[in-house]
């Protein structure tokens, strides 16, 4: 199975400079990465703000490198009075052919619901945009044992989504990636042991398998404070997919051992 590694720039960097400056240092280490890094084994991406979203994406055509958005709208899926929102089409249109959707700090800071979720995946999988799913439990979730639960709820939007298209049942899982993210390992530099997430893991895909028949394996990446550190451990695991990596996908350096990591243990 194909690895994957994303990075996630959430509001990052500053400036269209800076932005530059990133897309520069990653094209020349990629460059010189070239034994390291191999696309069919490890893909990567990048998924910047929407603002920047069309100049990473016209700098990244005919390179290693894939672009995703970090969120679509949910009123409509085109176009619509919704001050602020960009649509599926838009970010499509814009040069993204992925999108994260459900990330932790969109369900904490706006509320995401499950309706609401429903409706961005409606709208990319009509749009023609890979989604990454992002699930996630909280520390007193963990403390209080109830990661399974809680993820099995995240996932129930996706089982809705299948059930409400059952014609594009295999287009829908062909193109869609779960990122796990337990919320209290992201940027705290906490994580959970490879043994607990490969667990997590294997019941993210035997549960999402329970959705529809003949469904094909799912992709699952782990998310949370991996870094140059850690990505090895993680990548051993047949259970972990790639990475959803924040903060150490702002250095082209770091984020490219991890890919590394992912392509030495994939090959
Ligand atoms: P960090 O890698 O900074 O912990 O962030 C993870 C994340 O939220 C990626 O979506």
């Amino acid at each position: 199975m194909q690895a994957w590694v994303i990075g996630n720039w959430k509001q990052n960097p500053a400036t269209t400079n800076e932005v530059n400056e990133l897309i520069d240092s990653l094209l020349s280490a990629i460059d010189e990465r070239s034994n390291d890094l191999n696309p069919d084994i490890c893909q990567l991406m990048v998924a910047p703000t929407a603002i920047h979203l069309a100049a990473v994406s016209a700098r990244l055509q005919q390179t290693p490198l894939l672009c995703a958005a970090q969120d679509i709208s949910a009123h409509s899926g085109t176009t619509g009075a919704y001050t602020g929102d960009c649509s599926a089409q838009q970010m499509a249109d814009a040069g993204a052919s992925w999108t994260l959707l459900g990330h932790s700090e969109r369900r904490q800071y706006h509320q995401e619901s499950a309706d609401e979720l429903l409706q961005k995946l409606t709208h990319a999988q009509a749009q023609q945009l890979g989604v990454i799913f992002c699930i996630g439990e909280t520390q007193a979730q963990y403390d209080a044992k109830q990661t399974l639960e809680v993820l099995n709820e995240q996932l129930a939007v996706i089982k809705e989504l299948l059930t409400q298209q059952p014609k594009l049942v295999k287009t829908i899982a062909e193109r869609l990636i779960i990122a796990y993210e337990p919320v209290w390992a992201i940027g705290t530099g906490k994580v959970p042991t490879v043994s607990e997430v490969s667990a997590t893991h294997e019941h993210i895909k035997q549960t999402v398998a329970s959705f529809a028949d003949e469904l094909p394996e799912i992709t699952v990446l782990y998310g949370g404070s991996v870094n140059t550190d850690n990505a090895d451990s993680f990548a051993a695991s047949p259970m972990i997919d790639g990475a959803l990596v924040g903060g150490a996908s702002l250095k082209a350096e770091s984020f490219l051992t991890i890919a590394s990591a992912f392509s030495r243990a994939k090959a």
